[in-house]
C-alpha cells in the first residue's frame, strides 16, 4: 500500500525547498498531501504544492467545505508520518506548549502518528533559550527532530539554523517510515492508536529511563586506553526495548560501534569521569538501568605525549586512580532514581558476589551477569535478577529476551507502587 506523507508547511524563507522536497518524495512513490500554514502561503503558493502532488492543498480551518470533505483528524488518519518543513520557531513553540490556533496546529495536537520535525530558522532563534527549551519539550514528546544544517543565512548571517537539503529529509522520512511507527509519549490514551504500544507496559509510557551501556576507555597516553571487552549490546537492547514500550529514553554510551536504537536519546562519552557527569546532567529519572563496564581505575596522569621506551628494558610505571562508582554515586544522590538497577559482571560465584554488590551499592536490583563464556560480544546471556527479598535465575537467552523481560519487570514494579 502506497504511504502517505501529510507535509505540513510553515513560513518560512526555506518553505521553497518544501517544493523540491514533495518531488522527491513524490519520485520515491510516496502520496504527499500538502497543509500551508497562513504565513507559508507569503512564501510559497499553494498552486505550485497542488500541481505536484497532485491533490488538494490544505490551509483554512474554517474553511467549512473542506471540514466536511476532510476534517483535521482525517488528514491525521489517512498519514503515515506527518512531516513539519519547515518548522518556524513559532509552529515549534506551539507544538511544545499544545496551542491549536489554525489548522496544522489542530493536526499535530490531534494525531497520533509520529511526526518529523524539521527546523529552519535564523541562527539567533535557532540558539534562543526559549527555543531550545522547546526542542527538549518536543523530543520528550516523541517528536522526531532532523537538526538545521550550519551554513550562510538569507538574512547575511552565518551559523545553525539552515533546513537541511531535501535529499536529507528524505533519508530521514524514508528511516522512519521503515521503522515501527513509534509510540508519541505523550498518548496515554493508546487505545485508539492503530501501533499502538504493548499495553503490558503502559506504566512506562511518558517515564523517563536512563541507561548506561558499553565500556569506557581511560586513556594512558594520546594513542593508548584502559579498556574492557564489552560490546554495549546488552545496555542497547534494555534501551530499546524501553523506547518500544513508550519510555523516554536517555542512553549514555561508551565507545560501541553499534546504531542508536529507534526513539533514544543518545549521548556518547569515553571515560568513566565522562559517564559520571553525563548521567547526573539526564537526571531526573524515574528508573536508571547501570549496564555499563565501568573501568574500576584510570591512569594517575595522562601523559600529553606517547609514552616511550627509554631503552632500559623497563617498562614505564603506570600509576592507577580509582573511578568513581557511577552506580554507587546515584544511590546516594539527591536525585537518586526511584527504582536504580545495577549490572553484576562476574566470573565465578554470580550470585553470592552479586548479592553482596547489591546491598554495598545501594541499588534497588541487581542483575547478575555470568561474563565467564564468550557473554561480551556475544548474543545471549545467562542472568539472575537479585532484589533484597527474592533472586530469581532465568534460562540462557537472548540480550534482546533479556532486555523485554527486565523492562516488563520494571514496568511491573512501577504499576506496584
Ligand atoms: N559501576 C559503576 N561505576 C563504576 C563501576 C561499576 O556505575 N565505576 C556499575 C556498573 O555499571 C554495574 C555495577 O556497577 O551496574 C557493577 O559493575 P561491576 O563491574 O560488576 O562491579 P565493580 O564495582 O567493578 O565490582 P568488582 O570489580 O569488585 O566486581
Amino acid at each position: 500500500m502506497t504511504q502517505r506523507i501529510l507535509l505540513i508547511v510553515s513560513g518560512g524563507i526555506a518553505a521553497y525547498k518544501a517544493l523540491e522536497l514533495v518531488r522527491l518524495l513524490k519520485g520515491k512513490g510516496l502520496a504527499v498531501r500538502a497543509l500551508l500554514t497562513d504565513s507559508a502561503t507569503k512564501f510559497v503558493t499553494p498552486l505550485s504544492f497542488g500541481v505536484l502532488t497532485e491533490d488538494h492543498v490544505y490551509g483554512d480551518m474554517f474553511d467549512l467545505k473542506e471540514e466536511r470533505e476532510i476534517g483535521h483528524i482525517q488528514l491525521s488518519r489517512e498519514a503515515d508520518l506527518i512531516v513539519v518543513a519547515p518548522a518556524t520557531a513559532n509552529i515549534l513553540a506551539k507544538m511544545a506548549t499544545g496551542i491549536a490556533d489554525d489548522l496544522a496546529t489542530t493536526v499535530l495536537l490531534a494525531t497520533d502518528k509520529p511526526v518529523l520535525a524539521v527546523p529552519a530558522m535564523n541562527v539567533r532563534m535557532w540558539h534562543h533559550k526559549a527555543t531550545q527549551r522547546n526542542l527538549v519539550t518536543l523530543r520528550a514528546d516523541g517528536i522526531h527532530i532532523l537538526e538545521p544544517d550550519v551554513g550562510a543565512m538569507a538574512c547575511n548571517e552565518w551559523g545553525k539554523g539552515r533546513l537541511p537539503e531535501p535529499a536529507a529529509i528524505v533519508q530521514e522520512i524514508e528511516r522512519l517510515l521503515v521503522e515501527a511507527p513509534q509510540p508519541a509519549a505523550l498518548l496515554t490514551d493508546t487505545s485508539r492508536t492503530i501501533n499502538a504500544p504493548d499495553l503490558s507496559h503502559a506504566n512506562l509510557i511518558g517515564r523517563h529511563v536512563l541507561v548506561t551501556a558499553g565500556p569506557t576507555h581511560e586513556p594512558i597516553d594520546p594513542v593508548r586506553y584502559i579498556a574492557n571487552r564489552s560490546s554495549g549490546q546488552q545496555g542497547f537492547a534494555i534501551a530499546a526495548a524501553a523506547a518500544q514500550a513508550g519510555a523516554r529514553v536517555t542512553l549514555v554510551s561508551g565507545p560501541v560501534s553499534l546504531p542508536t536504537p529507534r526513539g533514544v536519546t543518545r549521548v556518547n562519552v569515553e571515560t568513566a569521569r565522562e559517564m559520571m557527569a553525563a548521567v547526573e546532567a539526564a537526571l531526573p529519572a524515574d528508573v536508571a538501568i547501570m549496564v555499563a563496564a565501568v573501568a574500576d581505575w584510570r591512569a594517575a596522569d595522562e601523559a600529553g605525549q606517547k609514552l616511550k621506551k627509554d631503552g632500559s628494558g623497563q617498562p614505564a610505571p603506570l600509576a592507577l586512580a580509582e573511578n568513581p562508582d557511577i552506580l554507587a554515586s546515584l544511590a546516594r544522590h539527591a536525585q537518586r532514581p526511584g527504582l536504580l538497577i545495577g549490572f553484576a559482571a562476574e566470573t565465578e560465584k554470580v550470585v553470592d558476589h552479586a548479592v553482596a554488590k547489591r546491598s554495598r551499592k545501594g541499588a534497588d536490583w541487581i542483575v547478575a551477569n555470568d561474563v565467564s563464556g564468550d557473554v561480551m560480544g556475544g548474543h545471549n546471556n545467562v542472568v539472575h535478577l537479585i532484589s533484597e527479598q527474592a533472586i530469581e535465575s532465568w534460562p540462557e537467552m537472548s540480550k534482546a529476551a533479556v532486555a523485554k523481560r527486565l523492562i516488563e519487570r520494571v514496568s511491573g514494579e512501577l504499576a506496584s507502587r
